[in-house]
This record gives C-alpha cells, structure tokens and sequence, in this order.
C-alpha cells in the first residue's frame, strides 16, 4: 500500500499533473510537478521507454529528496523497426509539430500495407521511493491498431488523426477524451500502476 505524503512528479505537463494528482489524492498523497521544485528535465539516454521513466524518476528524485514518478509515451511501428519510438515527440526535428511528425510518418509508411501498417502506442511509468531505489514500481500500457493512409478528426493529439484502434472505426482524434482515456496506454498503466499500489 503506497502512504507517501508527497510524490514529485517528473513532468510539468498540466494534464499529466491533473490525472496524476487524481490517481493518488485517494492515497492521501500530494503530487507536486517537478517545475516548482526546480527540478531540470535530464537527457533522456535509454534505449527504451522504461529507461528513460526509470532515469527521469531517478533524477527528480536525487534532487528533490523526495518519492518520484515519470512517464514516457511514444508511439511504435514495428515495420520501421519501433520509429517513431522514443523519438515520437521530434520524429521530424527538435523543432517540429504534431504534424509534421504525422506527415513524416504517413511519408515512411507509403510503401506499405496489411500487417505492416500495425502501430501501437506505449506508456512506460515509473515509479520510485528514492533515487537509488532497487525495487522501483514499474508499469507499462500498450494501445494497439493500425496507422490508416490519411487523417481523420481533430480531437487529441500527436499521432491520434492516423491511429485507427483495433476493434474500432473511429481513429484516437475521432473518440472523445473520456473514451480515449479509458482504452489508452496511458490509461490502462494508470490502472495497473493504482492496483500495483493498493
Ligand atoms: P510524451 O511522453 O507525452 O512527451 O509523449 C511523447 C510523444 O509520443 C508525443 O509528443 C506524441 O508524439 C506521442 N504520443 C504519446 N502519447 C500519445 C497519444 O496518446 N496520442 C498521440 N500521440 C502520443
């Protein structure tokens, strides 16, 4: 059962904080960002989502002193060997946008087709006591579907207009925010990481 009065959260994006915060105010725990603490983002040097969660939680630890929780998400096609991966958030450069990475992405997938086209979403959260941690709590959400040839909708973000979910005929940027979190990598490592806790 997890009873830390405080959690920094190795983010300062809002809507993370928000479903963060949400998770653990029913573990009485506040969950304070890493931006108020002064805490600077590290490089992200992991080969994999997991390692970078595990080195962001770890660094905002160490500096803060306190319990730490990190998040890394991306989107993976395995027919172009995991890209976008870990490089989701500037798949087109440091500088470019949603949809210029969306652009590149439906450019490197022209040639393909069928199971090729399969793509799936990825959450990695991290969770640690302190910054050596040995035993961190470690979860990760998979979203699984196909990349379709041209966007559709224009709720979510990032990949979401060309990411059709299995079993659906709606894409991520077509459902509406609370049906998006109920099925999403995210949401399903939020679940996990709650029962993980309890
Ligand atoms: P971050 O971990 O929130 O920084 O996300 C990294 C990148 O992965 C984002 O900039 C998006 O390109 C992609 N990504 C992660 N989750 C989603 C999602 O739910 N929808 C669309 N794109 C996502």
């Amino acid at each position: 059962m997890w009873t830390d009065s405080k959690l920094v959260l190795a983010s300062g994006n809002k809507g993370k904080l928000r479903e963060f915060s949400k998770l653990f105010a029913d573990f009485g725990t506040e969950v304070i960002p890493q931006t108020e603490l002064g805490v600077d983002s590290p490089e992200e040097t992991g080969l994999s989502f997991i390692e970078n969660a595990l080195l962001k939680a770890r660094h905002a630890s160490a500096v803060t002193q306190l319990p730490s929780l990190a998040d890394d998400s991306g989107l993976v096609v395995p027919a172009l060997d995991g890209a976008p991966g870990l490089y989701s958030a500037r798949f087109a450069g440091s500088n470019a946008s949603d949809q210029d990475n969306l652009n590149l992405l439906l450019d490197r997938m022209t040639h393909l087709s069928g199971e090729d086209r399969r793509g799936h979403y990825i959450c990695a959260l991290a969770l640690v006591r302190h910054a050596a941690d040995p035993d961190p709590v470690v979860v990760i959400g998979r979203w699984y579907g196909q990349i379709i040839g041209a966007p559709r909708g224009d709720g979510g973000f990032g990949y979401d207009p060309v990411f059709l979910p299995d079993r659906l005929s709606q894409t991520a940027a077509e459902l509406d925010s609370e049906t998006k979190n109920g099925l999403s990598h995210r949401g399903l490592a939020v679940i996990e990481l709650r029962s993980l806790l309890s």
